[in-house]
Parts: C-alpha cells; sequence; structure tokens
C-alpha cells in the first residue's frame, strides 16, 4: 500500500485524509498528539478517519510524499521544519487559498524533490479540532511546479489520487488554475468575511458591481504577470462557486469569526502587492485588504 503524510490536522488535510484512506497508508503530522480519533461528518453520519497521527519528534523514518495544506501565511515555517525530514526524492504537494511564491519554495528543494500544487473545491470546516465536516463534493486539481514533478506526476496521480478521488484531474498548467482559484477567493472570501454571511448571499445585485471590479482588476494583474485569464469566465466561475457553496460560510468568514488571521494578504493583499511592481492600481482589492487587515486586529 501507498503511504502518504499530511502536515496539521486543518479542514483540508482531514478531507483529503478520509478520501486518500481508502487506498492509501495516511499519517497526519501534528504539533502533539493529544487527539485520540478524528471524525469524518457527512450530513447525519460520523465516521471515524482511519488515519495514523505522529509528530516531527516521534517519525521514524524520512517522509516519501507530504501534503502541505496550511495556510499560505504558515508555509515557510511549516517547509523549513519538514524539509529536514525528507527523502531526496520525496514528493511534496501545497495546497492553500491565495498565492504563494514556487519558485521561492522550489529553491528549498533538491532537484530530485518533486514539488506539486493541489487545489480542491470540495468543501470542509471544522465543528471541532477533531473532526470535520463534509460541505459539499468538488474537483481536485494537481499539477506540477518543477521540472522532476512534470516526469512523475502521472505516476503519482495514478497511484495516490486517481484511486480514492471521483472529481480529481492532473492539469498541464497549474499557475492558471490556480489564478482561477485565487479568482473565486477574491470575489468571495473578503465579502463574506466582513458580512459575516454564507457565500451565496453574494450572489445579490447589490454586491455585483464591487464583484465584477474586483476581478477586473485581478485579470488585468494577471495579464502583466503573463496568465490570461478572461473576465467573463472568471465571473461566471465565482458565481457558480457561490451557488455550489450557497449555504457554506467561507474559510475566511470563519477565520474573522473566530478572530484567527486571515489569508487575505495572499488573495487581495497579493494582487495589490503584484499591481505595485507593475506600476498598477488595483482600489478595490486595495480596499479589501485594508479592511480584512482591521478586522484582524480588532
Ligand atoms: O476559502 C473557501 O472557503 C473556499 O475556497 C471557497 C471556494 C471560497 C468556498 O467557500
Amino acid at each position: 500500500m501507498n503511504r502518504i503524510h499530511i502536515l496539521g490536522r486543518g479542514a483540508i488535510g482531514l478531507l483529503l485524509a478520509n478520501k486518500l484512506s481508502s487506498h492509501t497508508k495516511s499519517t497526519l503530522i501534528t504539533r502533539d498528539d493529544s487527539v485520540e480519533n478524528y471524525h469524518f461528518i457527512d450530513k447525519d453520519k460520523t465516521s471515524v478517519i482511519p488515519v495514523n497521527q505522529t509528530t516531527f519528534a516521534s517519525l521514524k523514518a524520512k517522509i516519501s510524499t507530504c501534503i502541505i495544506p496550511v495556510k499560505a501565511y504558515q508555509l515557510n515555517q511549516a517547509l523549513h521544519t519538514l524539509i529536514p525530514h525528507l527523502q531526496d526524492d520525496a514528493d511534496i504537494i501545497l495546497s492553500h487559498n491565495g498565492m504563494s511564491d514556487i519558485a521561492e519554495i522550489a529553491q528549498l528543494l533538491k532537484p530530485s524533490q518533486g514539488l506539486y500544487f493541489l487545489t480542491t473545491s470540495m468543501g470542509g470546516m471544522k465543528p471541532a479540532a477533531n473532526a470535520v465536516k463534509y460541505t459539499g463534493a468538488g474537483l481536485t486539481q494537481i499539477g506540477a511546479c518543477n521540472q522532476i514533478a512534470q516526469t512523475r506526476l502521472p505516476s503519482l496521480f495514478e497511484a495516490l489520487f486517481k484511486p480514492s478521488l471521483s472529481a480529481v484531474e492532473q492539469v498541464t498548467n497549474i499557475t492558471e488554475i490556480r489564478w482561477q482559484k485565487l479568482c473565486v477567493n477574491i470575489a468571495i472570501n473578503p465579502l463574506s468575511a466582513l458580512l459575516q454571511c454564507q457565500n451565496g448571499r453574494l450572489r445579490a445585485p447589490c454586491y455585483s458591481k464591487q464583484v465584477l471590479a474586483l476581478l477586473n482588476e485581478a485579470c488585468h494583474v494577471a495579464k502583466y504577470e503573463g496568465v490570461e485569464l478572461k473576465l467573463l469566465a472568471e465571473l461566471e466561475r465565482a458565481y457558480k462557486v457561490m451557488t455550489l457553496t450557497a449555504a457554506n460560510n467561507s474559510s475566511m468568514a470563519q477565520d474573522i469569526k473566530l478572530g484567527r488571521r486571515t489569508e487575505i494578504d495572499a488573495i487581495c493583499g497579493f494582487i495589490v502587492a503584484r499591481a505595485k511592481k507593475h506600476g498598477l492600481n488595483v482600489p478595490e482589492n486595495e480596499l479589501l485588504w485594508q479592511q480584512i487587515k482591521r478586522k484582524e486586529r480588532a
């Protein structure tokens, strides 16, 4: 049986652990092992996630494959802790909302270590530290981020992901897919966090001008970054996700509600930073970035 490690006990990590453990021996690497069992809640059914748990200190062998579904702002620290525990030919798979600097991360790895990015629209929320509530099915996409990963992606995909996930695909252009997901997050996360509303409410006509302006800015910046996005397609995608996840609270709405740090720096903050680099103005992204930062501080 294949073996995979998953860093942390976040919602996406637990959802993936639950799915992947049907064909793969999955182990969570957590800060401590105080939690005995992890639970998967799907409507009114609860089951124990068949996953092992370890800490870095008690790892017995080097890691061959690791998914890192931590927030963008936790990534650097997570990688620095993880890297000494990796096999020389390990595969590591990042997964988070917003943008991180893949080139910088790739430089931390050996050329024989594969770097991948996984994005998913499966929905999950954590009602407790040891549980994840499944809030909706969705497509998972995985793509290569360095040269060796390009060669190894087909076998990794066949061995780990295809057997366990029903809606999953390998993609050739993960950068474009990440920009598309970024647009979805720009349209939904900050507004739903400020309004403390479910995603579906953002379809109301009173928000459409702001959603349009936000995505217009994002598409414009993407072009300067060498990524061709079509505004209409990104609007369609964002509204489709609002509909599919109408009854969900976005991750940022949950973060603000629980007084946690959000991923805004990697979402609107990323657009603002890249716009600045190219001498562009992005007032709508700038405004939401500031508003969420103020909420975080409060
Ligand atoms: O961050 C989230 O909550 C999700 O990425 C999304 C797609 C906005 C759905 O709630």
